[in-house]
């Protein structure tokens, strides 16, 4: 016996991000983009095809739209000998070896564990407060046996979600397996006078003096909520191009266990001229780190922790380098300099990541003892705000001054074998003895 099982047929900017040969595939769409559409047909065929795909939403009602509509399409195959249908698990088997598994991610952090995917879907993905921890902890890993494929679907709800964030890490193809696409509701060719009904809504938009709003829902650009301290506006103003002037002053933000080393440079106006997000192990990060910021210009380095040796041994190597103590108090001051900076249009700043990072900030207030901290989402870091932090505080204290000169100086230990020495060891072996913490 045969069936016959109709699937959509996917409009051009659905196409084309079927066509990406990128094996984890982030999507930053307007509502009514057909985000849903494209991850059901492609769950589906996968299925037929005998692939396994876990479907993920945020909250239980975001599950029964796609479940519904899987079950539509796919319940005649399903009906042959060796499918089935478990509306109780959520779970469609085909024939064909294939299957469906839907599940809500409210509230279940241990969602589909001993379970091996093909392919993994994530719709409504900017709703998902914890989506970063999530992925790795939970999903990523299903991807693992088979060597997977994701598919991330969302619309910004704000910018103060890990989406947001992965989204712009993917886009900056920091690596290769991940790609970003951008989709406007426009886009959507399956909407009957589709250009007509968007030009209005932008109208109506201006008319209500909601445009942030529009941009939102409608081309996927995260609109401010008013919970950033800087504000999405003042951030995006200082948003500019790599400097081509020569880099007057340095911030280093080192690794912790999971984050990255962050290095950024500012020139003599305080706009950025080069930044470098990396992981290593401490002798090659010194390396880099004496090699990218040399022996003349001013550092300002994070020397919390395992920070403390090796601003120690970079300084001993020649750098002209000061440490930053990290602590509840320096911290908030230090971005508050920041901010003030930013506001004042004194620095220019990378897109990409740090961008998001700093779109992704927020302010917790205690009421009790009045202070005020600086949050990022769940599971995010902020490796690259305080990279620039760190910067724009060497800058203004040390090369912002008319007369400035990068100074010469000595460099007693780089050529002998005591150098060579302090830039190979590696304290994460000197320092692991100390414990939580370092
Ligand atoms: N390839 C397609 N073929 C036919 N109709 C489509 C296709 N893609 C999307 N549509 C239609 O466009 C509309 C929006 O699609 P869908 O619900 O998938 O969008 P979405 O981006 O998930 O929207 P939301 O933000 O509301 O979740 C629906 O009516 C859907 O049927
Ligand atoms: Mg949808």
């Amino acid at each position: 016996m045969s069936v016959q099982i109709t699937l959509p047929s996917l409009h051009p900017g659905q196409q084309r991000i079927e066509d990406h040969p990128a094996r984890h595939k982030m999507l930053r769409c307007g509502r009514r983009y057909g985000k849903t559409k494209y991850g059901i047909a492609k769950a589906a065929k996968t299925a037929l095809e005998g692939g396994k795909v876990g479907w993920f939403a945020p909250t239980f009602k975001y599950t029964q739209e796609a479940w519904r509509e899987l079950v539509r399409r796919l319940r005649p195959v399903c009906e042959l000998e060796g499918g089935r249908v478990s509306e109780q698990d959520k779970r469609l088997e085909l024939p064909s070896g294939g299957l469906i598994e839907v599940w809500t991610l409210e509230g279940n952090e241990d969602v589909a564990r001993g379970r091996d995917y093909d392919l993994v879907i994530i719709d409504e993905a900017g709703l998902v407060g914890n989506l970063a921890t999530l992925w790795e902890a939970a999903i990523e890993p299903t991807l693992i046996d088979r060597e997977g494929q994701s598919l991330f679907l969302g619309t910004p709800k704000g910018a103060r979600t890990p989406f947001n964030v992965m989204f712009a890490e993917a886009e900056m193809g920091v690596d290769p397996e991940w790609a970003a696409f951008h989709g406007k509701t426009v886009d959507n060719t399956t909407i009957k006078n589709v250009v007509e009904k968007i030009a209005k809504a932008k109208l109506r938009a201006e008319r209500r003096g909601t445009l942030p709003l529009f941009y939102q829902e409608y081309e996927g650009v995260p609109a401010d909520d008013g919970s950033n301290p800087i504000g999405l506006a003042a951030i995006r103003a200082v948003v500019a191009e790599a400097s081509k002037r020569p880099t007057v002053a340095w911030g280093v933000d080192l690794a912790r266990a999971v984050d990255y080393t962050v290095v950024t440079g500012l020139d003599q106006l305080g706009q950025w001229t080069e930044q470098h997000r990396f992981q290593n192990d401490w002798g090659p990060t010194k390396r880099k780190l004496l090699d990218l910021c040399g022996t003349t210009l001013p550092v300002i380095m994070d020397s919390t922790g395992v920070g403390s040796p090796i601003v120690d041994d970079l300084q001993l190597a020649g750098m002209n380098v000061e440490g930053f103590v990290f602590s509840r108090k320096s911290r908030g001051a230090l971005i508050e300099d920041l901010i003030t900076a930013i506001h004042g249009k004194r620095i220019t700043i990378p897109g990409g990541i740090t961008q998001a990072e700093l779109e992704s900030l927020g302010i917790e207030r205690n009421s009790e003892t009045n202070f005020t901290k600086y949050t990022v989402p769940d599971g995010m870091h902020d490796d690259c705000i305080m990279s620039l932090a760190l910067a724009w505080r060497c800058f203004s204290y040390y090369a912002d001054t008319p007369d400035w000169r990068p100074e010469k100086r000595e460099l007693p230990w780089m050529q002998d074998e005591d150098g060579a020495r302090i830039l190979e060891s590696d304290a994460d072996a000197e320092f692991s003895a100390l414990g939580e913490g370092w």
